[in-house]
């Protein structure tokens, strides 16, 4: 059996991708490799964990002799690197852990990656691929019009953004100048299951439930490219098997929404499912629907006015498409945190409790 690792597998789209690879593949082993940071959960990978071909190690994509070890122990055939400090907020409270994770640790893993392959046989190297995972916010932000594609210059705004496009640099040079062979994805926003209460919609629908307020930075009208994550998971499996090798592909739904719409169809598909007029907290605030809990707050410092991907070439050269539009990816993702409270109650029982995050005004790190 070939063996696939996933790093940063026990966060969000690393937990939904183990899932995906489960339902997708049956002839490889998984290696979920994670420092089970807040973000990372091996609760979220219980029922992966319970397949005997998924393996589980702790480790630190920085720490050298984690990654050295992790590839000589394991082996593997294809490198999925997810791992990555994520949330913008905490970037701008301090950037230390960003720097260490999303640089040096991308850094680490390309260097284990060369070292391993350097000594692969010839139809080995043939078959290892490292892809490393990025995002949109790489680009920066956009006017009232246009979207990002692969040849948009880099120019990011946040510490968060920053790491990421410095990673994705040293992604692209360890191909040019050593030729490792890569592969990075840029995506939008994605939402789903798993996802950590600190990010917008599992955030809004946990406070919508419990009746506190729904959070909107500045006007509201900052506008992503949203897309449901089993549709990342797929256009990620896709690049790693028919992407071609050095190259960078875009990612997104086509589905632009400023943030005051997201709330919109939230509370709509929370109204189906658990009507305000039937929830005592709601009620007990003397509320009629959940829309009455938006409080506008200060914007985020430096918060990207518009994003939106061009995902032309995903589409015309390996033909990947997503499945869900807006409507029906949140519909899949309110019903599953209605229906996993267990879930949603143990990855909130650390430090974190939905508090703001990311204003300047607060002491930084
Ligand atoms: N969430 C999005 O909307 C989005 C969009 C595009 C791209 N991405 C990228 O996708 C990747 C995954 O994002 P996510 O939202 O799942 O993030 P997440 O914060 O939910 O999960 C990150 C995971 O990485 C682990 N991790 C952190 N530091 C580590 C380290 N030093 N060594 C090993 N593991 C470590 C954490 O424990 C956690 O399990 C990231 O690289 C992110 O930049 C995210």
């Amino acid at each position: 059996m070939k063996t696939i690792v996933v790093t940063g597998g026990a966060g969000f789209i690393g937990t939904n991708f183990v899932y995906y690879l489960l339902s997708k593949t049956k002839d490889y082993r998984l290696v979920v490799f994670d420092k089970l940071t807040y973000a990372g959960n091996l609760y979220s990978l219980r029922d992966a964990l319970r397949a005997k071909r998924v393996v589980f190690v702790k480790g630190d994509i920085a720490e050298p002799r984690n990654v050295r070890a992790l590839f000589l122990r394991h082996q593997p055939a294809l490198v999925f690197n997810f791992a990555a400090e994520s949330h913008v907020d905490r970037s701008i409270e301090g950037a230390g852990d960003f720097v260490r994770t999303n640089l040096t640790g991308t850094f680490q893993m390309l260097e284990g990656a060369r070292a391993f392959y350097n000594q692969l046989k010839p139809e080995d190297r043939r078959q290892f691929r490292f892809l490393h995972v990025s995002t949109d916010e790489v680009y920066g932000s956009l006017g009232k019009t246009g979207a990002f594609s692969e040849n948009t210059s880099y120019a990011p705004n946040s510490p968060y953004a920053a790491t990421k496009a410095g990673a994705d640099h040293l992604v692209r040079a360890y191909h040019e100048t050593y030729g490792l062979p890569t592969l990075i994805t840029n995506c939008s926003n994605n939402y789903g299951p798993f996802q950590f209460p600190e990010k917008l919609i599992p955030l809004m629908v946990l406070n919508a439930l419990e009746g506190k307020a729904l959070p909107v930075y500045g006007d509201g009208k900052n506008v992503r490219d949203w897309l449901y994550v089993e549709d990342h998971c797929s256009a990620i499996w896709r690049v790693m098997n028919k992407g071609r090798i050095g190259e960078k592909y875009n990612i997104g739904g086509n589905t632009e929404r400023n943030n005051l719409q997201v709330l919109q169809t939230l509370c709509r598909q929370l109204e189906r499912f658990r009507p305000a007029a039937k929830n005592p907290a709601i009620l007990k605030l003397g509320l009629k629907n959940y829309g009455q809990l938006v409080k506008f707050v200060k914007d985020r410092p430096g918060h990207d006015r518009r994003y939106a991907i061009n995902s032309t070439k995903i589409k015309k050269e390996l033909g990947w498409k997503p499945k869900y539009n807006f409507d029906s990816g949140m519909e899949k993702t309110v019903q599953w945190y209605l229906s996993r409270v267990d879930w949603c109650e143990k990855v909130q029982s650390g430090k974190y409790h939905r508090e703001r995050l990311g204003l300047i005004s607060r002491r930084s790190k």
